[in-house]
């Protein structure tokens, strides 16, 4: 009998704890679950975004663009950017702005327009050119030289390798080096390169630009020249570059030996800097014979991803 009313109790007791922990469980789900609806998670979840991009929104932007985002519609312009290659996320609002005022243009021309600064005038918002990064520096209608800016290891550049007198072209000494290997390279394909502009001091591109703009006007020579303190050639890291039997502007880039630069002069440390089609993004007119050192490393990265050095400055150095 006794035995029988120990057992019962024990019973009791038991169903007891069984019936608190569920209780505990329940409420401590129902607090953790109300807990969780008050994150940023939930509430951009229920926004709409998906796991992935929800994580990805979360690591990457600040607390107040998430309160924005929460207290909106689904971005899925954001969302878009975020999936561009050359996204920078410093841009992200810009390229957000730019977006919705010309809706027309990809996700991709809008992260190109604002990389390189495209959304602003040029020459009004200036910026000097960082010439300590060397051969990797940009001279661009935005970032631009103080007129005294000369380097220092500039070599003259003999007559076998270009047009007028000796002593007249000169270039920074690696340039050079890198560009007789090209040259002898060329040559063996029967292909005789010839430079016919090279470093040019500021005097002398003043002189070039002026040129243009009193026989052509503003709008023209800004296509074709840099504005003085803007060109790259006063960096003595640009060359323009034909072959001795075709020195013409306009047929250039016919010729075998435009063609042989295309393919090859990156395995020397050079790109070409203003290539066809890329005028909205470099900012001068096709230019088949300009050439612009930065080394072979840079060279063939910009040239197996088909971007523009401007292009690359944005996404690689600046960011
Ligand atoms: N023709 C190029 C853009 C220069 O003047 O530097
Ligand atoms: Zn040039």
């Amino acid at each position: 009998m006794k035995k029988r009313k120990v057992k019962k109790k024990v019973w009791v007791v038991l169903a007891l704890i069984i019936i608190v922990a569920f209780l505990i469980y329940g409420g401590k789900k129902a607090y953790d679950d109300y807990k969780y609806k008050q994150t940023n998670e939930y509430k951009l979840l229920e926004v709409g975004y998906s796991n992935t991009e929800t994580k990805l929104l979360l690591e990457k932007l600040d607390k107040k663009k998430i309160e924005e985002l929460i207290n909106s519609e689904k971005n899925e312009d954001i969302i878009n950017f975020f999936k561009e290659k050359y996204f920078i996320l410093k841009n992200l609002e810009e390229y957000l702005a730019y977006k919705k005022e010309n809706n027309a243009l990809s996700y991709s021309e809008v992260v190109t327009i604002i990389n390189v600064n495209r959304n602003n005038d040029y020459y009004k918002d200036d910026h000097e050119a960082n010439t300590s990064l060397n051969y990797s520096m940009l001279v661009n209608k935005y970032y631009k030289l103080s007129a005294d800016y000369e380097p220092d290891d500039l070599v003259t550049i003999k007559t076998d390798h270009s047009w007028g007198a000796y002593g007249e072209n000169k270039i920074r000494k690696d340039v050079y080096d890198a560009f007789k290997d090209m040259w002898t390279s060329a040559k063996e394909s029967n292909i005789q390169l010839m430079i016919n502009s090279s470093y040019r001091p500021y005097s002398d591109q003043e002189r070039v630009y002026n040129n243009y703009k009193d026989k052509n006007g503003e709008t023209f020579a800004d296509k074709i020249a840099a504005r003085p303190g803007y060109s790259e050639h006063q960096t003595g890291l640009a060359l323009d570059i034909f072959c001795t039997t075709n020195s013409s502007t306009k047929t250039f880039a016919d010729s075998e030996a435009y063609t042989w630069l295309l393919a090859n002069a990156h395995k020397f440390g050079f790109i070409l800097r203003y290539p066809e089609d890329k005028e909205n993004i470099t900012g001068y007119a096709f230019e088949s014979w300009h050439y612009r050192y930065v080394g072979k490393e840079l060279a063939a990265k910009i040239y197996n991803e088909g971007i523009t050095f401007d292009e690359y400055y944005a996404y690689y150095i600046e960011k």
